[in-house]
């Protein structure tokens, strides 16, 4: 068993395509129905283009602040600028001054352009998000889900605190660095899921990603095997068949397609330790992907 679903935070990363974005909706599905109170993130502006993320969910784009997106689901895009303001309301007490702080343009500017500003504010805008309370005094929400941009991009923002923390090793914005970091360093709090297909390049790549995280500290949760379509032989039959399955026959495609997706199986369970999660290839689309999906994660992680 890989706990999926007992981390305040996952961040579910991998290279372009391999479907983070299906996954993290299937891990929020998931985890609402075990009766878990679920946030779904993204990174993105309020007003920006239509995302799968919010197709998923019936809408094009996700709003600034958490809004109901499913039962026991909100979501909401992690913005810089929300995080932003809300570090200046920490360190200038007075909301006035800050609202016109960020309507200075020049301002903005710097905070979206200058190195790691954006970071650190998306950085910001999770932490906010993470301390929410709800009104019984504990966290608003007990599993925020972040569907990381492609895997540089996911290191880019794990290399954030380190980053920030050699420019201003003391002051208000280091404080708000040692304040957040134990949500995605402490492996209770935080897991990174990678997600891959069972493909050479792909599983390459994934644990060459993972190198980068554990370099930042970031917990690995597992690696999610996304697409692995099922191997109807046995050892002893696909023996049997690879000598006389020849290009052009029929089924020969998917034949190689199995095999080579169980070798490259085998051969990531020989590379890492990390916990590997296998996920269907499935011949569905929309939400009955989500909730098949949603459901074979419930059984790699649902008691943990
Ligand atoms: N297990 C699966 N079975 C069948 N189709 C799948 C499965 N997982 C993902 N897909 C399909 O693969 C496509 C890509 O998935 P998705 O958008 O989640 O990938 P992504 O990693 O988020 O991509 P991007 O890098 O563009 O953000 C989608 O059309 C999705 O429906
Ligand atoms: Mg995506």
């Amino acid at each position: 068993m890989v706990d999926l679903f007992s981390r305040r935070v996952a961040l579910v990363t991998g290279k372009g395509g391999v479907g983070r974005t299906t996954v993290s909706a299937a891990m929020a599905v998931a985890a609402a129905k075990l009766g878990k109170r679920v946030l779904v993130t993204e990174l993105g502006e309020p007003d920006g283009d239509y995302t799968p993320l919010a197709r998923i969910f019936g809408r094009d784009t996700l709003p600034a602040d958490p809004e109901r997106l499913a039962p026991g689901i909100d979501g909401c895009v992690l913005w810089p600028r929300r995080g932003h303001e809300a570090f200046f309301r920490t360190v200038i007490p007075v909301s006035a001054v800050v609202s016109a702080a960020m309507g200075s343009g020049a301002l903005r500017k710097l905070l979206d352009t200058a190195p790691s500003f954006r970071e650190m504010g998306i950085f910001y805008h999770i932490f906010t998000l993470l301390e929410l309370e709800a009104s019984t005094g504990r966290p608003k929400y007990d599993i925020v889900i972040v569907d990381m941009p492609a895997s540089g991009h996911t290191l880019g923002l794990t290399g954030l605190p380190e980053r920030l923390l050699a420019l201003m090793p003391t002051g208000p914005i280091a404080e708000a660095m040692h304040r957040g970091i134990p949500y995605f360093t402490r492996p209770d709090l935080c897991g990174a899921w990678v997600v891959t297909l069972p493909e050479v390049l792909p599983i390459t790549e994934s644990l060459e990603l993972i190198e980068g995280l554990e370099g930042h500290d970031t917990p690995i949760g597992g690696i999610l095997v996304n697409r692995v379509i099922e191997d109807p032989f046995t050892p002893e039959e696909r023996a049997a068949l690879e000598p006389v399955l020849t290009p052009g026959h029929y089924g020969y495609e998917r034949f190689v397609g199995v095999v080579q997706a169980t070798e490259a199986l085998a051969d990531l369970r020989e590379r890492t330790a990390v916990k590997t999660v296998e996920i269907p290839e499935l011949p569905l689309t929309s939400t009955d992907l989500i909730d098949a999906i949603a459901e074979s994660l419930t059984k790699a992680g649902g008691d943990a």
